[in-house]
């Protein structure tokens, strides 16, 4: 969850570290610090708190020109986000190896425990600094750095990239990943690391990913990387297709704001290619799942996390409609401890925007040696879920910097009906006409969402309205049911209120309770066109609280006429398929959420006590 910074050639490293760990300020900022060295000599600076805090450290004691370094932004996993549990951490007698670390050292205590017996002195609570000496006291004891690395990195259990850097070796940075992500950014007499492609996409777009259990040994003139064993290992390069114009603000207030601005460009992207003008959906990145293989495939399991999951709620009602495939939607954490039945029949899912979340890359490890085949739903080139499935179907949402997730929602969730239009397909579960219909129904989703987002004002006033709330409920039915879940997980994350989602069915089963006089209720009001339509019974289930004092908002399609009458506020939605509402009718929720935080005076892009991506269980 911490973001990882590294170079070594020509420019000021400072500014590449700073520039770096700015884009990178998503993954944690709870504290903040770089080392660099010139002229011989290690220099380190960290402080607690956001990034701007470091800044103003450094410009308070300046650093030497330097052209070598690394930099870290940290969420705090093993002791408090103070200026001491910062990172880098040094090693050595003098002090002179420096050290930052993403993940989490499992069997760190009795690593310390060893470094206490023989006299190590600590100066933080964090597991990554056994690493610091550890590789300090190897590298003293065999004169050689690269061995030293080798050596420790073999010793740690659990998660970790680790960079290092030592005064006596200043031509080089050395880092080992197992368990939490990490990219070589290759330029031209220098050379970069990062956690992912944002810390270094300003300078070059060439890179590789760094493969599990692997070692770089980064120089401004070469890349070398072997496996923990010490043998060269094979890498692969990539070209990065975000630019760094992507991950600014662009003069938006904030990255939140922008990226739902994003969403009528990023779901169109996610289709492009993918869907022909006459509806024809050709899914040529997963080729890897045979006609064959697709025809015998008896059950799809999806696995995700958070906002992800719910865009894989979405999927599972497109997919057993048209599909006609039984679908289970399982939290991460939830199913890889629960000894789930897979057979190499069933098919899993595994959507993340990060590609990185450590609950998500378990389960699919998991279903993996259970036999099944995984594909994935993901954001980001290189990441390891990508690399670890048999296929991935990218979203091309561009990078997602704000924690709360937006754009990479209703791109996953557009995913998922290109994957259900597919399978569909191929399975000949609908009728060929229908099917076309309906993909040409979906290339008009873009247009829509633009419609949406020129309407996001009204949503906006209605957030900015109820800054005072201290509770919000949501209720949806079908498709709009996990709408009702994300509209409230916008609300916890980013305005810290008590907010819940219900399916509107289970209200009178307990919930209900919960209504009293002035309860603000968000409820996401389904097509009254269509014959199987939920319509009816929304509107009972308004009437229902209203009569016990809640105050509503509905979210519904343009064109109802009489949803005025049951609402004190109504947000309309364009027409649409309605299985493709959900992410029609989450975009106004997104907003709803910006505007209250914002009203509230708190940080919508880095809300308290979260990081953009999970890595660790
Ligand atoms: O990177 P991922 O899509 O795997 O992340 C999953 C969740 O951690 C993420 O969606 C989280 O719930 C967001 N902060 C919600 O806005």
């Amino acid at each position: 969850m911490c973001g990882i910074v590294g170079y070594v050639g020509p420019k000021s490293t400072l500014e590449v570290l700073i520039g770096g760990l700015r884009r990178l300020e998503y993954r944690g900022y709870d504290s903040a610090g770089v080392s660099v060295i010139a002229n011989g000599q290690l220099e380190t600076r960290k402080k607690a708190g956001k990034l701007n805090n470091l800044v103003a450290e450094i410009e308070a004691h300046p650093l030497p020109t330097a052209h070598i370094g690394i930099g870290h932004t940290r969420w705090a996993t093993h002791g408090a986000p103070t200026d001491g549990n910062a990172h880098p951490h040094l090693g050595g007698q003098t002090s002179r190896l420096s050290l930052i670390h993403n993940g989490i050292i499992e069997n760190f205590a009795e690593l310390k425990a060893e470094l206490l017996a023989s006299g190590t002195k600590f100066s933080s609570e964090t597991d990554s600094e056994v690493a610091a000496h550890l590789i300090a006291k190897a590298f003293e004891r065999t004169g050689e750095l690269v061995a030293a690395f080798t050596e420790v990195v073999n010793r740690l259990h659990g998660a970790f990239t680790i960079l290092v850097i030592d005064q006596d070796q200043p031509d080089v940075v050395l880092a080992a990943r197992r368990n939490a992500p990490l990219v070589i950014g290759l330029g031209e007499h220098e050379n970069f690391l990062g956690s992912d492609v944002a810390a270094f996409v300003e300078h070059t777009k060439r890179a590789i990913a760094v493969g599990q259990d692997q070692i770089v040994i980064l120089r401004a003139e070469s890349v070398e990387v072997i496996g923990f064993d010490g043998k060269p290992a094979e890498t692969e390069e990539f070209e990065v297709d975000w630019d760094a114009s992507a991950a600014s603000k662009g003069g938006w207030p904030s990255f939140m704001a922008k990226e739902i601005a994003d969403q009528p460009q990023s779901i169109a992207d996610t289709l492009m290619g993918r869907l022909s003008h006459d509806g024809h959906v050709s899914l040529g990145d997963l080729a890897a799942l045979s006609p064959e293989y697709i025809k015998n495939i008896d059950r799809l399991v999806i696995v995700a996390c958070g906002t992800a999951s719910y865009a894989g709620d979405v999927g599972k009602y497109a997919i057993e409609k048209w599909a006609r495939i039984p679908v289970s939607v399982e939290l991460s954490h939830e199913f890889r401890y629960r000894n789930p039945i897979i057979t190499p029949n069933t098919l899993v899912v595994a959507i993340s925007q990060s590609g990185e979340t450590m609950d998500t890359l378990m389960a699919t490890r998991y279903a993996r040696e259970l036999g099944a085949k995984v594909i994935s739903i993901c954001n980001t080139q290189g990441a390891t879920l990508a690399r670890e499935s048999d296929a991935t179907l990218y979203t091309h949402a561009g990078p997602e910097v704000a924690v709360a997730s937006t754009k990479a929602l209703t791109s996953q969730i557009t995913a998922t009906y290109l994957l259900a239009l597919m399978l569909a397909e191929a399975r000949g579960a609908s009728a060929p006409a229908e099917l076309a219909r309906l993909g040409k129904e979906l290339l008009k989703l873009p247009a829509k969402v633009t419609d949406v987002i020129e309407n996001l004002p009204q949503a906006m006033a209605l957030g900015t309205a109820h800054a005072d709330a201290s509770s919000v409920l949501f209720l949806g039915r079908n498709v709009g049911f996990p709408v009702a879940m994300e509209g409230a997980l916008k609300l916890k994350e980013l305005a810290y209120i008590h907010a819940e989602g219900f399916a509107a069915g289970e209200l009178k089963h307990g919930p209900i309770a919960l209504i009293e006089e002035g309860q603000p209720v968000i409820v996401i009001v389904p097509s009254p066109r269509d014959a199987d339509s939920l319509y009816p019974k929304v509107i009972s289930n308004i009437q229902e609280i209203r009569a016990r004092g809640a105050k509503v908002i509905a979210i519904a399609e343009e064109g109802d006429a009489t949803v005025g009458d049951y609402a004190e506020s109504v947000v309309f939605v364009p027409q649409t398929e309605p299985i493709f509402s959900a992410v029609l009718s989450v975009i106004p929720l997104q907003a709803f959420a910006l505007a209250l935080s914002t009203a509230k005076g708190l940080d919508v892009d880095q809300p308290r006590n979260l990081a953009k991506s999970v890595t660790v269980e």
